[in-house]
């Protein structure tokens, strides 16, 4: 779910669905908002899209200058309107996102105290708790104190009271909700996103944190109820998450956005300034003593997983397991008690990453996850988590998570190799002095869109091609493919270089074009002769490789991607930006629904 609070100067309600269009990615089951008018609470709600309830709002206004908004993804109680948010006690309405997990107990008690419910769901307790508190005789701030330590689970608050109309309390455990700071003006929002046309001035509020909000005042307390001081920082560029801006598909605005969300995501792993991986909290686990990493993840994400197992084991001498969660769930793998099992996936929902995670809790395993929506279950289930500062993805086919995943990793794979003892101070510094020319690099590769346009024109009307790479290429070959099929639905795979000619060199003949992922390293050559061998039976080969590879390349009749020069270990990362183009151009000339391809959807929370 999404949620939002506006304490503004103008009339609030289309604002609040302004917002909610950009929280709509979290779930679009029902939506409503609530304000206040002459101090008292009115509310507009609707089953469905948030279409719905605008349609509502044109036929039956909502006047006032404070409210705030809903969208929803069921959890408790079918999305009809009764449902959905916000929820109304008396004079009491509140927004939530999460769950409470100890909603029965509470509203068995609830009911022993008269109160009656008009809905099925967990959230509506809160605003009934918050009232018979405030029945006895405590001013709204202490009975929202006295009713966040009541419950238990993981949520995001943002609550009005009738006849306060210079107050808004939001609170945070597990969900996350930012407070954004205007003129005059205060908001809170379930992210920056959802608060980006009002302010970038934005303070993040801690796990535990809770917010007395008036127009021109914040005061935030912990869990302890001690008044804190959190940072207000400037939100990245207000990216408009439900728009599209000038590009044609959210895929493509989202391919574009990879430098800024990258630099976003390795600036809370990494101190440029002293050359060190820095983490903002401490592991419950210690890289240094860790016989082994298990990795579990689907799709997308298991690739990124792929490519950190070359990483890990090269660089941070440690032995890596990685399986498609699907698999490993049933596998019933034998695991050492303390080891790390870590788990990649952008919506932090997907059913068998979960069920993966369970068993290796199970099994004694620290657990540790990659995620990009960090009240996630997979999240909320993890001793520790890694996010990615991706921002919402909206197009099916991932792009700046798999790009973000991937910089978290290498972060986590520079800090396990300094923990080990592999490499020293000034490897350190220089391995993070490559990793901050990162967005760099990201931007170069996206200006060979251009160039990969043409190549795609000519892909768009085959019926089969072929990745190959080698090393941290090969993973980066499936990606190619993966990303071709979901979005073109052409037939596409990837091999390992070397094995080629053990079985799909017998379908290469002039019909068969044939990615070649090959950077100027250490394995060029040898991928190179596996090109030649292609080359010989007629396959039309795209060489996607650097200067340096192109000057080496002696094959005339072929393309060739020219990448700008970058380190080694950075090659995986910036590498994704041609095969992304290259999926995404070749779909975009065949006309198919790139953002919502056939068959597929964002998040799968089914086996
Ligand atoms: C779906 C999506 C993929 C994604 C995979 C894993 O299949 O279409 O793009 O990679 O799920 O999702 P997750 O949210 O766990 O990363």
């Amino acid at each position: 779910c999404g949620i939002v609070g506006i304490l503004g100067n103008t009339e609030v309600a289309p604002l609040l669905v302004d917002a909610l269009k950009r929280l709509e990615y979290r779930g679009y089951d029902s939506a409503g908002v609530a304000t206040l008018h002459d101090g008292q609470l009115d509310r507009r709600r609707a089953a469905g899209k948030l279409r719905n309830l605008e349609l509502i709002l044109n036929d039956n206004p909502l006047p006032g200058t404070i409210g705030i908004g809903h969208t929803r993804w069921a959890t408790h109680g079918i999305p009809n309107e009764t449902n959905a948010h916000p929820h109304r006690a008396g004079n009491i309405a509140a927004v939530h996102n999460g769950i409470i997990e100890n909603f029965r107990e509470l509203r068995h008690s609830l009911a022993e105290n008269g109160h009656t419910f008009e809905s099925e769901t967990d959230s509506e307790t809160i605003v009934h708790l918050i009232k018979r508190e405030m029945d006895k005789g405590f001013k709204p701030v202490q009975a929202v104190a006295v009713v966040l330590k009541m419950l238990k689970g993981a949520f995001s608050l943002a609550i009005i009271f009738g006849g306060e109309d210079n107050l808004m309390i939001g609170a945070r455990r597990g969900s996350p909700l930012a407070v954004g700071h205007g003129e005059g003006e205060m908001f809170l929002g379930s992210d920056a996103f959802a608060l980006a046309p009002f302010t970038d001035k934005v303070t993040y509020l801690d796990d535990g944190d809770w917010a007395v909000l008036s127009r021109s005042t914040i005061q935030i307390f912990n869990e302890n109820d001690e008044l804190v001081e959190r940072q207000q920082t400037v939100a990245m560029a207000s990216a408009q998450v439900t728009s599209k801006g000038n590009y044609k598909h959210f895929m493509e605005k989202e391919m574009h956005e990879q430098p800024e969300v990258i630099q976003h995501t390795l600036s809370n792993y990494i101190d440029f300034a002293s050359g060190k991986v820095r983490l903002k909290s401490e592991l419950p686990f210690s890289f240094k003593d860790l016989r082994r990493i298990t990795m579990s993840a689907c799709g997308t994400a298991y690739i990124a997983g792929l490519v950190a197992k070359y990483w890990f084991e090269r660089y941070a001498r440690i032995p890596v397991d990685i399986d498609v969660a699907s698999e490993f769930r049933y596998r019933e793998a034998p695991m050492e008690e303390g080891g790390l099992s870590l788990f990649i996936s952008q919506s932090g929902e997907t059913a068998d990453t979960l069920a993966s995670l369970r068993y290796c809790r199970e099994n004694g395993q620290h657990i540790a996850s990659i995620v990009n929506v960090q009240e996630s279950t997979i999240a909320r289930e993890s001793d520790a988590i890694f996010p990615t500062i991706a921002g919402p993805e909206i197009g099916v086919a991932s792009t700046k998570a798999f790009t973000c995943q991937l910089s978290v990793l290498l972060s986590l794979v520079i800090l396990a190799a300094r923990e080990r003892g592999k490499i020293t101070v000034e490897e350190e510094a220089e391995l993070v002095q490559a990793v901050s020319e990162l967005p760099k690099f990201i931007r170069q590769a996206l200006k060979l869109s251009e160039p990969i346009t043409h190549i795609a024109r000519r892909l768009s009307k085959v019926d089969n091609i072929l990745y190959l790479g080698r090393g941290t290429s090969f993973p980066l070959a499936l990606e190619g493919a993966l990303k071709l099929k979901e979005i073109s639905y052409i037939h596409a795979e990837a091999y390992a270089a070397g094995e080629l000619k053990h079985g799909p060199i017998a379908l290469i003949d002039e019909s068969m074009p044939v990615v070649v992922i090959a950077p100027f390293d250490g394995s060029y050559e040898k991928t190179v002769s596996n090109m030649q061998e292609v080359a010989a039976r007629d396959g039309q080969i795209i060489l996607i490789t650097d200067e340096e590879g192109a000057k080496h390349n002696s094959l005339e009749d072929c393309d060739v991607v020219v990448m700008p020069k970058v380190p080694e270990i950075l090659s995986p990362i910036v590498y994704a930006l041609p095969i992304q183009l290259l999926a995404y151009h070749t779909a975009d000339f065949m006309g198919t629904d790139v953002d919502q391809p056939r068959n597929l959807a964002k998040s799968v929370t089914v086996e």
